[in-house]
């Protein structure tokens, strides 16, 4: 078709061969113009599908990770059985540290992650990789590029790291951290340290989202899932200061960033001036006065609680109501849980979860 003769929007798809036919969850991260909300849900690929519990019985969590071909499966596993607008690399963010020579175990039923030799001094830090880190992640860029093929522009990948704060808990707890004992106690007795830890882990994290790009990521989320230990100043001290150092090195190649910070709508507006495109909320911030704040510069994505997805499909679209009234009209919102979809969720309860957004929300554009 000449390009003369297209719609603007036939026009766009046109000239960029490399848009998804579904393109909602982009164009909503660059704040244009949708005719419904796109929605997809952080931890997606995981046990609450059947599909992805059966890949697991025969696959250790982190053999899983590094197989591209099961990877890119159960990364597109959500897109066909829920119907999302995007899909997630399937990986972890604890990967980083095993490939700057951490070894992480992750055992069957044992309360998740861990490090058996966690990081307890400077020597421990100063050992960590920093140069090769990257070139031992290579099954996440041949993930990301089958999985691309696999999607062949259906909808959106987006590719993902954790905040250097976040994966520094970690490294340093040597497990899920329960009071940051160790890691607080590193950040109040040795800042020097701490900083040394966060500068190696950030500049490991740009180059990781760098050939996520380079490999085909068309979004990148970074999660910071315990900045919201932190007090204010330390947030902006020791997690968000390295957020903003990343996503303002980040080749994106017009590709958006969004940034969630768990539990840290008290920093909103510093994080909505960090430089991402979108900002991520957790159920505790009011998504209305989110936008209100910081609606005019960046998109937002969130927030149901997501122990919403245990109750029944009337009370998921009440509370799917409330999230879209909140907003308001207009550009700029991606729908999405405040946090990742815990593992019993009932499959029905999140189709029905998924299919609300999409009926409400087409409602609610089209009546605006
Ligand atoms: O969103 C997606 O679907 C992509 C995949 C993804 C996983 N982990 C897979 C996973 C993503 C984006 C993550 C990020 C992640 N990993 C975070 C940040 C986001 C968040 O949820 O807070 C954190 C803190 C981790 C660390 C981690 N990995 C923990 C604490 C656990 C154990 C708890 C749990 O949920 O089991 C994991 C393991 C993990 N990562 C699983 C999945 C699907 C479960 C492993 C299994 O199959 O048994």
């Amino acid at each position: 078709m000449p390009l003369h003769s297209t719609s603007k929007n036939e026009n766009q798809r046109f000239v960029n061969k490399q848009e998804p036919s579904n393109n909602l969850f982009l164009e909503a991260c660059r704040r244009q113009e949708v005719d419904r909300t796109p929605v997809w849900l952080m931890r997606q690929a995981g046990r609450y599908l059947p599909e992805y519990r059966a890949i697991r019985a025969k696959t250790d969590f982190l053999t899983l990770c590094k197989t591209p071909e099961l990877a890119a499966e159960v990364t597109i596993q959500p897109v066909d059985l829920i119907g999302v607008d995007a899909a997630i690399i399937f990986s972890d963010i604890l990967v980083v540290p095993e490939a700057m020579g951490m070894q992480l175990i992750v055992e069957e039923g044992k309360g998740g992650p861990r490090f058996p030799s966690p990081l307890r001094s400077k020597s421990d830090v100063d050992k960590l990789s920093v140069q090769h880190a990257c070139s031992s992640l290579g099954y996440v860029f041949d993930a990301i590029r089958l999985a691309r093929k696999r999607l062949n522009n259906k909808v959106p990948l987006i590719g993902f790291a954790g905040a250097p704060w976040t994966i520094a808990s970690y490294m340093v707890e040597g497990r899920n951290p329960r009071d940051f004992k160790h890691i607080k106690e590193l950040l109040y007795s040795s800042p020097h340290d701490a900083h040394t830890l966060l500068e190696k882990l950030s500049t490991v994290v740009t180059s990781y989202l760098n050939a996520q790009i380079e490999a085909g990521a068309q979004a990148l989320q970074i999660f910071d899932t315990w900045g919201g230990v932190l007090g204010q100043d330390e947030f902006e001290e020791f997690s968000l200061r390295y957020i903003q150092r990343i996503v303002s090195s980040v080749k994106r190649n017009g590709a958006p960033v969004i940034v969630f910070c768990k539990n840290c709508g008290h920093s909103l507006e510093k994080i909505a001036n960090a430089g991402a495109d979108v900002v991520g909320l957790d159920w505790t911030t009011d998504i209305g006065k989110a936008r209100e704040m910081v609606g005019s510069f960046v998109a937002l994505q969130g927030n149901l609680d997501p122990a919403i997805l245990f109750s029944t499909p009337e009370r998921i679209e009440e509370a799917v109501k409330t999230v879209l009234k909140k907003f308001g009209t207009g550009n700029g919102h991606i729908f999405n849980l405040g946090h990742g979809i815990l593992p019993e969720t009932p499959v029905e309860n999140v189709k029905a979860f998924v299919g609300s957004v999409k009926k409400l929300s087409a409602a609610y554009h089209q009546g605006r």
